[in-house]
């Protein structure tokens, strides 16, 4: 096999092992695609400043997120139906997270449970929430997140309507996925994806099924959200989230500076400048051409985080070049994941670790805290 040596080896690899409907639901945007491709376009666009003769022999890219200090600013973005890349999926990279030392995340919409991660975790782990009409069901999610010892949650604001995943309705994407002729062609062709998932018993919604009211067997994302997410979600509703919660709050899905000041309004901790991966409002920029006047229009209230197109050190490095306190990641990890599980989500990591490192380096730069604009070539 090739040697591994960036996140794109990750994909090709990702792509060959893991089912098509499952590759296609983590590398996709909604209807053209558009913001999708620009959240890595416009990274690609920016252009760094090479600095020469500055003594870099002592470098770090630590820094912190809410208060405690990380290997470098990037956790693991809260993904849907992660135990569908690989048998387990949530647990392996949970666990790849905490011994590497950055933050993991667990979407409502995972496959394994909180519980479930929680017992095969050590660190706390943060935990994603979704506005859903059965508020009832709302405060049970969360009182089972502070059970399990969650230390954030990350509330998305986005996808109380889902945009349309042309390759998820053609592919009729479930967990588990349906024994369908063309479906059981495919997976014979993914032979170590078809062993783990054999192995586990952890095949659907964990967090859900059984749990909600009424839902016993659901299978898809869309049918989930057009049963339950809450479109009447308004600003009360975070701030009644707020209060159940009573710890740390992260709002994710902001793209606008007025949202943003709202949002910091509220005292939350933290907000993630984000377009979903391109995967709801097709025809928003990326989440990196927004970020500068986000970051100004907050000025401080609290951090400002990014998601949305990173695939490398470089763009970690950009993104804290032009404002962002930290970033998250979300295909990259799965990437890793669907190639190699939780070796493959460290993998991922070391990839980065490295690449920023390096990147930083060439600036000129030795404390990525340090990092500003200085290090980029602006129109402006
Ligand atoms: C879930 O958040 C998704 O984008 O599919």
């Amino acid at each position: 096999m090739k040697t591994i040596t960036c996140v794109e080896d990750l994909r090709v690899l990702h792509k060959r092992r893991v089912p098509k409907m499952f590759y296609d639901y983590a590398e996709s945007g909604s209807w053209t695609e558009s913001t999708f491709r620009q959240n890595s376009q416009a990274f690609a666009d920016i252009r760094l400043r090479q600095r020469v003769a500055k003594d870099i022999s002592k470098r770090n890219i630590s820094s912190d997120m809410l208060g405690e200090r990380q290997r470098m600013p990037v956790a693991l973005a809260p993904t849907g139906l992660t135990g569908m890349q690989h048998a387990d999926g949530e647990i392996l990279a949970a666990q790849a997270a905490e011994e590497f030392g950055v933050p993991f995340t667990l979407s409502t919409m995972s496959i394994c449970s909180i519980e479930d991660v929680a017992a095969h975790t050590r660190k706390p782990f943060w935990f994603q929430l979704y506005v859903m009409k059965d508020r009832d069901f709302i405060s049970a999610l969360i009182q089972r997140a502070k059970a399990a010892g969650c230390s954030a949650l990350v509330l998305t604001l986005d996808l109380q309507i889902i945009g349309q995943r042309h390759k998820d309705l053609k592919n009729q994407m479930t967990a588990p996925p349906r024994l369908t002729l063309g479906n059981l062609l495919n997976m014979a062709t993914k032979p170590r994806w078809c062993a783990g998932m054999l192995r586990t018993r952890r095949h659907s919604f964990g967090n859900v099924v059984g749990h909600a009211k009424g839902v016993e067997n659901l299978t898809s994302l869309s049918a989930w959200s057009a049963e339950q997410l809450d479109p009447s979600l308004s600003w009360d509703d975070v701030a009644w989230v707020k209060e159940q919660w009573g710890g740390k709050l992260i709002l994710k899905g902001i793209m606008d500076a007025e949202d943003a000041a709202i949002a910091a309004g509220l005292g939350v901790d933290a907000i993630i400048v984000s377009n979903h991966g391109g995967r709801q409002l097709d025809g928003a920029p990326a989440s990196i051409e927004v970020l500068p006047e986000i970051v100004a229009k907050v000025n401080g209230a609290c951090e400002v985080w990014l998601d949305g197109g990173i695939r490398s050190g470089q763009d970690v490095f950009k993104a804290k070049a032009l404002g962002a306190d930290a970033t998250l990641i979300g295909k990259a990890f799965l990437n890793g994941l669907g190639a190699g599980g939780k070796q493959g989500v460290t993998q991922c990591l070391e990839i980065i670790e490295k690449e920023l490192d390096l990147t930083m380096a060439f600036c000129g730069k030795t404390d990525l805290r340090e990092v500003n604009s200085d290090v980029l070539y602006t129109d402006a």
